[in-house]
């Protein structure tokens, strides 16, 4: 019989926020709100869906492989080099090049729990070891204990900063320390995919690491507030040499021309970016304050979500919220994240978590 190899027979696959659609189509109601995977609730920057819409009669050709006009904004608006930037459909499947780069079967990596789950589930299905640290008691990566877990096996760190689901960072002063402490022949993959959101001033600066010459990765993703997650893009910022290996590994023609195109307009829109920042911090506000008054727990958050401990089976909750047409995320046992959305369905959950809880 037909048998992958034991490691993937193994992955647990991921489960994505369920669609707005298929709830609509489960329950026969067209009143659903998606609060479940931190998508940008604005929608898109109007720049990038103009030029989108001129991208669309080119599609008989082949997207531009090497990207060249997105990586010159990118460049332009992060004073790096254009060879030190590699571009993915979306940043996830830059974490899956970057394993496939840089790990073999058989090698090691280290990552946070819980954390994002690509990671794991990148390092299982090509062959590797994954090792979670468990999160501090206040829900923060715990470095020291990463660093003492590197060996000779060991390959890549990951660090998702702000970490999803907790929303909570590592300081520019833990970070010094961790990436002053980390072998050279080992990669950081600094997973930044909120960073735009962040308000926190100790939020370390990680381009300068890469400038020094530290072996790191950064990824940031279209996903998040530029609204762009259904076109899948996503970029990475390292040493030359780092993105030329990688580059051999990645498909040449991994994001399509309208992708880049509508990338390249969002990353000017500086006007959507700060209202989308606006909208969100009025959310957190009210999402607070609502959760306090109902002395739910809840840390705080650096990204567009708030994990919230809700003392209950979170599938149970999970279950009766989606009744009522409110998709979130369980996570833990008793933990859900919710995305932070518009007023509107900030107060739509609110109001149904009170019914459920
Ligand atoms: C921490 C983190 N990294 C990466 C991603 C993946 O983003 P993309 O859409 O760019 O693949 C997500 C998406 O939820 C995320 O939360």
């Amino acid at each position: 019989m037909l048998r992958p190899p034991e490691y993937v027979q193994k992955i647990n696959p991921y489960v994505p926020g369920k669609p707005i659609e298929e709830l609509q189509r489960e329950l026969g109601i067209s009143e659903c709100i998606k609060l479940a995977s931190n998508e940008n609730p604005l929608g898109p920057s109007t720049l990038a869906l103009k030029e989108m819409q001129k991208e669309f009669v080119g599609i008989n050709r082949y997207p531009d492989g090497s990207a060249y006009r997105l990586k010159t904004a990118l460049s332009q608006t992060f004073g790096v080099d254009t060879q030190e930037i590699v571009i993915g459909h979306g940043s996830n499947e830059l974490l899956d090049i970057a394993v496939r780069t840089f790990m073999q079967a058989g090698d090691v990596n280290i990552m946070a729990d819980p954390s994002f789950i690509v990671y794991y589930n990148s390092t299982v299905k090509a062959g590797g070891l994954a090792i979670k640290v468990p999160l501090t008691h206040d829900h923060r990566h715990d470095l020291p204990t990463i660093l003492s877990r590197i060996t000779k096996n060991t390959k890549i760190v990951f660090i998702a900063n702000p970490n999803n689901p907790t929303g909570t960072i590592v300081s520019s002063e833990e970070f010094d320390a961790f990436m002053k402490a980390i072998p050279d022949n080992v990669l950081v993959i600094v997973d930044e995919a909120y960073y735009e959101y962040v308000t926190d001033r100790t939020y370390p600066d990680t381009m300068r690491y890469f400038r020094e010459g530290y072996p790191i990765l950064i990824l940031r993703t279209f996903s998040k507030i530029y609204g762009l997650a259904g076109l899948r893009i996503g970029y990475g910022i390292a040493s030359s040499a780092i993105v030329s290996e990688m580059d051999k590994v990645r498909e040449p023609f991994n994001t399509s021309s309208v992708a880049q195109a509508a990338a390249v307009e969002a990353l000017k829109d500086t006007e959507h970016i700060q209202r989308s920042v606006a909208v969100n911090e009025e959310g957190k506000t009210y999402l607070y304050e609502q959760l306090r008054q109902m002395t739910v727990v809840y840390i705080p958050t650096q990204g567009n979500f708030i994990y919230v401990d809700i003392k209950q089976d979170a599938n149970n909750i999970n279950n009766k919220l989606l009744q009522r047409g409110v998709i979130i995320r369980p996570m833990g046992k008793t933990t859900i994240r919710v995305t932070i959305g518009l007023a509107h369905e900030n107060e739509t959950f609110i109001r149904n978590l009170k019914e459920v809880l």
